[in-house]
């Protein structure tokens, strides 16, 4: 069994970063009346205790979603919205995950559906989320889910995919998997979270990607100039967006702005994976 558990990072500045990704890729589809379905592939526990003991060993939401608290910039109103609803006193105590996230930004009517394998996160999912109507929570392998799944009856919706990369070759076979479910779905939005660490494992899922037949990939990163917590040595966070429905701008302004508020330096970049090069020699993007 793996060991990962999301609740020791829950608020980083990783989390503010696909998150509110994921809200904008949401409010976007609100945008129409038509009824949506999200499949949250890699759910984690729904909600995460912020005074728990594993949330304050490193107190990661320090520097991450506790930036944000008082952060007036309209691009950030429904992140802050969502987050201030647990915590209604102000101080941040309780941080929602992606799951907790969709299910507040969806309409009742809209279907969501979550898979994580997890045993215990499965049973905390299942004390967050298992009274809330159109949802279904499954305990599987949220990459057979992605690739059999897909596409949704509905025809729209967004696939979440925000795995734990504790097997090394999840990497390339995160990209295998996503080739295998776009030929399924050609026009599905799929939001993709990875870390950067010193190991570089992003830049063959990168790679990877780029050499599959996927289309559209748009990619928002943002690098810090020295990782916050020293123990567990990430130094950068990046979102891939498969189909965005909105023009590169868009994910500029919001990338630009979280980086902007974070209490180190840190830079961010947005691209089209299409448009980058491959190294013939090394395999790695020049970015
Ligand atoms: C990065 S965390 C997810 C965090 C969550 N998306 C959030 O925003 O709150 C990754 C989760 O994937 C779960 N997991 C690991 N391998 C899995 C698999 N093959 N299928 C489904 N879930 C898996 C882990 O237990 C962990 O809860």
């Amino acid at each position: 069994m793996l060991s990962y558990q999301h609740i020791y990072h829950a608020g980083n500045f990783a989390d503010v970063h696909k998150h509110a990704v994921l809200i904008r890729l949401l409010k976007t589809l609100k945008g129409k009346p038509a009824g949506f379905q999200v499949l949250d592939t890699h759910a984690g526990r729904g909600l995460y205790d912020l005074s728990s003991e594993e949330a304050t060993r490193n107190r990661e939401f320090d520097t991450g979603a506790a930036c944000f608290m008082d952060d007036p910039a309209p691009l950030m109103a429904d992140y802050l919205s969502i987050v201030r609803k647990f915590n209604p006193e102000g101080e941040l105590k309780v941080y929602p995950g992606s799951a907790v996230i969709a299910r507040e930004m969806m309409r009742p009517s809209d279907r969501l559906i979550c898979v994580e394998r997890h045993p215990g996160e499965f049973l905390e999912l299942q004390k967050a989320l298992g009274n809330e109507p159109n949802t279904k929570l499954l305990q599987e392998d949220g990459f057979k889910a992605l690739v059999d799944m897909v596409p949704f009856p509905e025809r729209r919706g967004l696939v979440v995919v925000d795995p734990s990369y504790e097997i090394k070759t999840e990497y390339v076979d995160l990209a295998r998997h996503l080739q295998q479910a776009w030929k399924k779905w050609p026009q599905g939005i799929f939001l993709i979270w990875y870390p950067m660490l010193e190991a570089q494992g992003h830049r063959q899922f990168l790679t990877a990607l780029r050499n599959t037949d996927v289309k559209d990939v748009m990619v928002s990163e943002i690098r810090l100039h020295e990782p916050p917590q020293e123990k567990f040595r990430m130094y950068g966070s990046g979102v891939v967006i498969i189909n965005p429905p909105w023009p590169q701008d868009t994910l500029d302004a919001l990338t630009r702005h979280i980086a902007s508020r974070l209490p180190v330096k840190a830079f961010p970049d947005v691209f089209w994976l299409d448009n980058q090069q491959i190294n013939p020699e090394t395999g790695v993007i020049k970015l």
